[in-house]
């Protein structure tokens, strides 16, 4: 987790320098503020802190203690903005936030907003990223849907049954909270992070009784996007 923030601080360094006049996006043109706050919160709060607009998400890095650096060195609004506005057409290429998510005047107006606001206040260094705790029981609608398909799709049902019955990998029913005893002789809870980090990275722990590799050969690390991975936990959770 440590590692991961400091690359995502390295990330915004490197964002900040190649920031101004980025070919492949444009210019960050216009753009409305108080309409990008909205876009913003409704877009981009669940994976981002930003104090500006009361968001809470910590799959993104805090954007305030993203940016606090670049308002310390003075950096102008515009600068600012243009990096945001590539960020949303460019993020990093390993998926873990999609591209596009407004366009044209929407971004502009998104990139608008957070480049008057990031990092002006009680900046936060930035908390380490993790993933925000999945609905509750039985609840989770629209997101559990989703990880539904995603369960089907992506193969994940050829090894995880849903019924209780034991296949090439352990059931999903009832897994969430439950204890797990590891191949270490460890016992872990299988809380959101452990779900993440099994499907992120499927060899890191290994289930006592159940094969190594066998499930990274079909899903390799890294190879489910962090969205995708949170709507699977929504769908496990609601395996109760
Ligand atoms: C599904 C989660 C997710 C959503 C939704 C999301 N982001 Fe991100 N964002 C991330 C992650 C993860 C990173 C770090 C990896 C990267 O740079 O692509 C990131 C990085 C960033 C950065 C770079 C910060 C830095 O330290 O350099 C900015 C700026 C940003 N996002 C803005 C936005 C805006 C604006 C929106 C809404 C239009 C948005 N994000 C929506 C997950 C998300
Ligand atoms: C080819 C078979 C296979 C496929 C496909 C597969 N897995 Fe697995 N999975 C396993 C095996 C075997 C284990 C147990 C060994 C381990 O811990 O890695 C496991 C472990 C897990 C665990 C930990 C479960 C526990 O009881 O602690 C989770 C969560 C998980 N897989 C999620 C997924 C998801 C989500 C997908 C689809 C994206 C998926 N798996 C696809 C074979 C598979």
């Amino acid at each position: 987790m440590r590692l991961f923030a400091a690359g995502l601080l390295l990330l915004g360094v490197a964002a900040l320098s190649a920031g101004c006049g980025t070919k492949q996006t444009g210019i960050a043109k216009g753009g409305d503020v108080g309409q990008g706050k909205t876009l913003f919160v409704a877009k981009c709060g669940s994976c981002h802190r930003l104090a500006d607009a009361g968001s809470t998400g910590t799959i993104g890095p805090d954007l305030d203690g993203a940016f606090a650096g670049a308002r310390a060195q003075h950096f102008k609004v515009s600068t600012i903005k243009q990096v945001v506005y590539d960020q949303i057409y460019h993020p990093a290429p390993a998926g873990l936030m999609p591209a596009k998510i407004v366009t044209g005047a929407n971004a502009a107006s998104v990139a608008a907003y957070v480049a008057s606001v990031a990092g002006t206040g009680a900046a936060s260094n930035g908390a380490p990223p993790t993933i925000t705790s999945a609905p509750a029981a039985g609840g989770g609608g629209g997101l559990a849907a989703t990880g539904a398909k995603l369960y089907e799709s992506l193969g994940c049902s050829a090894c995880h049954s849903i019924s209780g019955a034991k296949g090439v990998g352990p059931t999903f029913k009832g897994v969430y909270n439950s204890k797990v005893q590891l191949s270490t002789g460890q016992t872990v809870t299988a809380n959101d992070a452990y779900l993440l980090e099994s499907i992120r990275d499927p060899d890191k722990q290994i289930v006592r009784g159940f094969p190594k590799g066998v499930m990274s050969a079909t899903i390799p690390p890294g190879s489910v996007s962090i969205a995708n991975a949170k709507a699977l936990i929504a769908f496990i959770t609601s395996k109760k």
